[in-house]
């Protein structure tokens, strides 16, 4: 955001701007966190306080710096250094080995990380709840409403524990088990595939055989290794027996980042609202240095590459194999990288510390968008109807790619067999063929073509909120029931049971009178 924007937003927040709500926020970090940005800040232009209970360990964020919103800074013993190794771990771990190492020692690694986020959102959740002068500051302010992402529990139990009612906003959850066993989202798994099973809607037998068994297994894990530790957790802060996930289903309004552009369709929940690409605007001009270096490439046009804001550096091997097939293009190619040049970049690509992403995917020049797949990226992509070539790295990005693939808007790459060839004919293929153009572009139709946009979509819901002190008309009964009520399997056991109970009787009367026609006759032969 331009530093003007932050002046006028700071400025409306401190002057208070009079009749507005109270907003608590529980932010995760980076990409996340730049989503949720976009919701706070229209919060605030709307005459809302926003307060953000900031763990400093947090990356993304810097309370020293200006801002339209205010921070409660909880300090925790765990460094910005320390989480930045962390994460520099887990990326490397994804991006060199996830692929290459055995399945189940890459299985080892997964749940040891896991572990390790595990007890940092705990010591996190811990130096907040031993904070009282925090929690009575938080309690006196009476904050209507909470923001939270799943993704970094805890943001749950502090709406609980100050009796404020929460709204989420998600992306995804692995195999959306945390919508659908919390939320109670309807997912039949005939044709909704679960998230990094990078399945579509039409799948075959087998397919649906990998879904069923892709949702069981992540529940199971889920159960076993994810929540099982929370809901002692939960019910001890709580002082009543609960559990994560009942707690996680009492939000409000589940804000998903997502829309019918990138999703199939699915059956939903009234308190689901689907917000995708609220965080998209026009295109802006570029800074004087780059529009030049655009306008160089003439009728070619240029591709946009960016790995994402996590990922900003690559091994020499893998950088040098991209920065050769960049160089073979005719097109000119703007590359957001932060790692050392290659010795192999081509005169026609020129790489930059950050980038303009959303501004350079509506110039008129780009052709292409090479992409991790995080959803913002593909977002501003469809925003502007460009066409993508995907290379996911970790999370949901494989899923993404593949929504995008089956939408026909894009081609994907497996990152750890990259190829130069592969990537010169990936780029060739979605600019030559105008198929892929087409497609992106009716994308992009359907994306603009709502009846309200939705960044005025998640403000409503959120206010709503405010307004009535949650959304409770909207809660399905089905938080109330069992799994096997939910399924009506006491249902089907009682009918079950009845059916066998009658054809048991019908058989043992018809044996009975067999018998006795038996005897008759005998007798009668007699
Ligand atoms: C959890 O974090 C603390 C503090 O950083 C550390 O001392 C402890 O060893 C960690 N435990 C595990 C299991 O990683
Ligand atoms: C990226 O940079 C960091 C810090 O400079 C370094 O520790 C790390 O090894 C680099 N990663 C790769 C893949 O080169
Ligand atoms: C595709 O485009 C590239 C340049 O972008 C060009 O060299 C190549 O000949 C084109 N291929 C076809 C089949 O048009
Ligand atoms: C263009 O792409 C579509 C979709 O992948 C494919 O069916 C078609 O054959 C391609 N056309 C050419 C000329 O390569």
């Amino acid at each position: 955001m331009a530093g003007k924007e932050v002046a006028v937003l700071w400025l409306l927040a401190v002057l208070g701007w009079g009749s507005g709500g109270k907003v608590l926020v529980w932010p995760a970090d980076n990409s996340h966190w730049l989503n949720m940005k976009y919701i706070l800040q229209e919060l605030v232009v709307r005459g809302h306080e926003v307060t953000v209970l900031l763990p400093s360990c947090l990356l993304i964020l810097d309370p020293t710096q200006p801002s339209p919103f205010q921070f409660e800074v909880v300090e925790v013993p765990i460094t910005k250094t320390e989480m930045a190794a962390l994460l520099e771990e887990a990326f490397y771990f994804w991006l060199y080995e996830e692929r290459v190492i055995p399945a189940w020692e890459s299985f080892h690694k997964v749940a040891q990380f896991m572990h390790k986020l595990e007890n940092v959102t705990r010591i996190i959740s811990d130096e907040v709840l031993k904070n009282e002068a925090l929690l009575e500051r938080l309690r006196a302010s009476t904050f209507d409403v909470l923001l939270a992402d799943p993704l970094a529990p805890s943001g749950e139990l502090f709406a609980e524990k100050l009796g404020v009612p929460f709204v989420y906003t998600i992306r995804f959850s692995i195999g959306n088990t945390i919508e659908r066993l919390c939320g109670t989202l309807p997912a039949p798994p005939s044709y909704v595939p679960a998230t990094v099973s990078c399945l579509t809607d039409r799948m075959s037998f087998l397919e649906r055989l990998k879904n069923i068994f892709t949702y069981t297994v992540l529940d199971i894990l889920y159960h076993y290794l994810f929540w099982g530790s929370w809901d002692q957790y939960y019910s001890d802060v709580l002082g009543r027996p609960t559990t994560l996930c009942e707690t996680m289903g009492k939000a409000e309004i589940w804000l998903i980042r997502t829309y019918w552009d990138f999703e199939f369709p699915r059956p939903f929940l009234p308190n689901f609202e689907f917000v995708g690409g609220l965080h998209c605007q026009p295109a802006k001009p570029l800074p004087k240095e780059m529009e030049e270096f655009v306008q160089s490439s003439g009728e070619h046009g240029i591709v946009v590459f960016s790995l994402g804001s996590m990922v900003y550096n690559l091994t020499d091997e893998k950088s040098n194999v991209i920065a050769r097939a960049l160089s073979q293009l005719p097109q000119k190619v703007i590359w957001r990288y932060k790692g050392k040049k290659p010795e192999t970049l081509g005169s026609n690509t020129r790489i930059y510390d950050w980038i303009p992403q959303n501004d350079l995917l509506g110039h008129p020049l780009t052709k292409a968008f090479i992409t991790h797949g995080g959803t913002n990226g593909i977002y501003e992509a469809i925003y502007h109807g460009i066409p993508m070539v995907g290379i996911p790295l970790f999370a949901d990005q494989y899923d993404n790619i593949a929504h995008m693939k089956a939408k026909g808007a894009a081609v994907g790459l497996d990152f750890s067999t990259l190829k130069t060839q592969d990537i010169v004919d990936a780029l060739n293929m979605v600019i030559n063929n105008s198929t892929y153009k087409e497609n992106a572009l009716r994308l992009s139709k359907i994306h603009h073509d709502q009846p309200v946009k939705p960044l005025d979509r998640a403000v409503f819901w959120i206010e709503f909120v405010m307004r009535h002190k949650g959304a409770k008309h909207l809660r399905p009964a089905a938080h109330h029931l069992t799994w096997y009520q939910y399924h009506c399997l006491d249902v089907l056991a009682f009918l079950f049971t009845c059916a066998a109970t009658a054809i048991f009787i019908l058989v043992k009367c018809c044996l009975f009178c067999c018998r006795r026609r038996g005897r008759i006759t005998k007798k009668k032969k007699e």
